[in-house]
């Protein structure tokens, strides 16, 4: 049985097989064919923060593919009340075929999936986002073919999408720029962790020079809203805006996972216009699931 807790849990051919296999599933879906290979198979949705994509995706997903989902809150939920989650895991997982957990705290998703008798699957940490990681490699690829070589720009904080990038630095073979405020860096033993090109910058321009593709994301995450003032100041010159992407290679694109605030991290300018893909890679998330929920059903042993 497999997990997807990081995006090093999968071997860098399984995951461009997943790629491979999310545009395919992408062209099937837009094309009206039916394909069910998840019938009567359940997904359980433990969601203990907000989403909007992760939620509709998902869901739609085992709808597309002949399953059901089932929403779980800590509002409605035992997990609420205190429920400890290995118990939780071993109870859900008796019931459905796979479980979704977007939560705080990493360890509680690598304990989530030590208890669990089916595949975990990690819908974003403080730590990771690496579902979101396979719809931004999914939408690179559709554009500008391989990322393979490429350079990539992450500004802004050095957040759970930020170490999603270092470990895709690694599984896709990029060279990968981190621009930072002072502070506000990757953790660094995940730094460390990868065998791949991480160069750390406190500085935007630097950094960008020679992009392929430029990400950033909120600047306060969830679960930070109180720091959302001083963290205006922290960051204030860490915008990506047009001045910004002209640093970059003349084809590069840009990537937000959503949602955006427009005059903070990106400018509107720049997620309106053309050289961004941020409506393709949202749409994305549908399809590179479905692959991923397809190989992590195929493979339970
Ligand atoms: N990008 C992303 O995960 O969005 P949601 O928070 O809306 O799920
Ligand atoms: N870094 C953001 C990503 C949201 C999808 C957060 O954790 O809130």
């Amino acid at each position: 049985m497999r997990h997807f807790l990081t995006l090093k849990d999968l071997t860098p051919f399984e995951l461009k097989a997943l790629i491979t296999r999310a545009i395919e599933l992408k062209r099937m879906h837009i094309a009206g064919e039916l394909y069910e290979p998840l019938k009567n198979k359940v997904l359980a949705m433990i969601f203990e923060k907000s989403s909007t994509r992760t939620r509709v995706s998902f869901e739609s997903a085992m709808i597309q593919f002949g399953g059901g989902s089932i929403f779980l809150s800590p509002n409605d939920t035992q997990l609420g009340r205190g429920e400890p989650i290995a118990d939780s895991a071993r109870v859900i997982s008796s019931m459905v075929d796979v479980i979704m957990i977007r939560t705080f705290e990493h360890e509680k998703v690598e304990t989530l999936a030590k208890y669990s008798s089916v595949p975990v699957i990690n819908a974003l940490t403080d730590d990771y986002h690496p579902c979101q990681l396979l719809a931004d490699m999914q939408t690179y690829q559709e554009h500008r073919g391989s990322i393979e070589g490429k350079t990539v720009v992450w500004v802004g904080d050095g957040n759970n999408m930020c170490h999603s990038y270092i470990n895709a630095a690694q599984q896709f073979g990029f060279k990968l720029n981190v621009a930072t405020p002072v502070g506000y860096e990757p953790n660094a033993d995940i730094v460390a962790s990868v065998d791949a090109e991480i160069n750390l910058f406190n500085d935007v321009n630097a950094a960008v020079s020679g992009a392929d593709l430029i990400v950033t994301d909120v600047w306060a995450s969830m679960g930070q809203e109180e720091e959302q003032r001083k963290r205006e100041q922290a960051f204030a010159a860490f915008q990506v805006n047009q001045d910004v992407m002209n640093l970059a290679n003349k084809d590069a694109l840009f990537m937000h996972c959503l949602p955006a605030h427009r005059g903070e991290e990106v400018s509107a300018e720049v997620i309106d216009g053309p050289q961004s893909v941020v409506w393709d890679e949202a749409e994305n998330r549908l399809h590179a699931q479905k692959a991923l929920l397809e190989f992590l059903c195929k493979t339970v042993s």
